[in-house]
């Protein structure tokens, strides 16, 4: 059973509690079907099927992604993110070629992308980001070349909260593939793949979409093709030994994650039945508070665009003369408050706010969450600031 007097403040982790639905929805595919999907023709196999097609065509609309068969699923975003970047070399990226990318990439890209600039000799430029932990889309025309073939964009901040502004970076791509990672976004903040001329969108099942871990996926645009990195049994095309160069099959090589993937689509039902607005709605809420009692406490330092901005409510804050991890531990001890301390896995970012090696405590607030929860936190660093 959960710690009734917990208060869990680590939602950019992963996203907790779930809402009811979510446990049923896997429960229910659990107790009830075959989780072997599009491979055997009888009616527990069916029904899996049509779960997962369901969940398809749910991401398809929440996304406005034309056509359902766009979307595969994936383990994690990291997983879509690699399909991503390491699919396209030899397709749109090859040897020598440009990418951009920004300063608060989680090591989901960064490390792919480094791993390509070292092995395949892909030049990479940064984005930088302004004194309040946002990126200077107003730097891209100047970062862009002849062989720009990859812009890789972190929608929201795991470590600042800041928002990229997509539509602005979606206008002035170019010939660009424009591969954006929707961790932190999916779930609070409207993405329209269309709007925002976004190629490949990759997100993750379980922050803000509220389903389990294990799920994930992304959307590719029609008439991209990436090589897949696995290569298996689809249920499809079993005469043939070569992998089928259609979509989703040819990146859902192995028995998908049906278990997941029921959860995701029973987190994404709660997002669209509470409605995006109303989650934005109250996690902004929650992110104003948080900030405004802050900045009363001294000895505290926020990193991130202020509370009058567009914002997510992930904080990253520095007490002075605690380290991070004293003051995450002491919040948990004492006060049963569950938070992140050091990089994020985003240590580009820390570099890039000056918060590197040591990073931040980050506060990182959901759906769930209430006032009293962000009241309570306040209390607690006031008293662990000692000012
Ligand atoms: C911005 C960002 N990208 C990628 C990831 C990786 O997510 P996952 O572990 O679900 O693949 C995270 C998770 O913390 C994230 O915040």
């Amino acid at each position: 059973m959960p710690d009734k007097s917990a208060i869990y403040a680590d939602n950019a982790a992963t996203s907790f509690p779930k809402p009811r639905q979510v446990l049923d929805a896997v429960a229910a595919v659990l107790g009830s079907m075959s989780l072997s999907p599009g491979r055997s023709a009888h009616r527990f196999s069916l029904e899996s099927s049509r779960l997962i097609f369901d969940t398809r065509e749910a991401l398809a609309e929440f996304f406005n992604c034309p056509d359902s068969s766009r979307i595969a699923f994936t383990c994690n975003v990291t997983e879509a993110l690699n399909v991503g970047i390491f699919g396209l070399l030899g397709e749109t990226l090859h040897p020598g070629d440009h990418v951009i990318t920004t300063a608060l990439e989680h090591n989901a890209v960064m490390r792919p992308l480094r791993h390509l600039e070292k092995t395949a000799g892909i030049g990479i430029s940064i984005l930088p980001v302004s004194g309040e932990g946002e990126v200077m889309v107003s730097e891209l025309p100047r970062l862009m070349r002849d062989n720009t073939r990859l812009i890789v964009v972190n929608h929201v901040s795991n470590v600042t909260g800041a928002v990229a502004d997509l539509e602005a970076i979606g206008r002035q791509k170019g010939e660009a593939f424009l591969l954006v990672d929707a961790a932190q976004s999916a779930g609070v903040f409207p993405i329209d793949v269309v709007r925002m001329n976004i190629d490949m969108l990759a997100f993750t099942g379980h922050k803000s979409l509220l389903g389990p871990t294990g799920s994930g996926g992304f959307y590719l645009r029609p008439g991209f093709g990436l090589r897949p990195l696995k290569m298996g049994g689809t249920g499809s095309n079993s005469e043939t030994e070569i992998q089928p160069d259609f979509m989703p099959d040819c990146y859902e090589a192995g028995t998908p994650n049906t278990l997941g993937i029921a959860g995701l689509g029973a987190g994404l039902n709660f997002v669209t039945g509470t409605g995006l607005a109303v989650i934005r709605a109250h996690e902004q809420r929650l992110c104003r508070l948080f900030l405004d009692g802050l900045a009363q406490i001294k000895g505290v330092t926020v990193f991130g665009p202020p509370a009058d901005r567009e914002r997510a409510a992930v904080i990253s804050l520095k007490v002075s003369g605690k380290s991070e991890s004293e003051v995450a531990q002491r919040l948990d001890r004492d006060y049963h408050i569950m938070v992140r301390a050091g990089l994020h896995c985003a240590p580009a970012a820390h570099r890039a706010m000056g918060t590197f090696a040591e990073g931040t405590v980050r506060f990182s607030f959901g759906f769930f969450n209430t006032e009293a929860d962000v009241t309570a936190c306040l209390a607690a660093l006031e008293i662990i600031s000692g000012k």
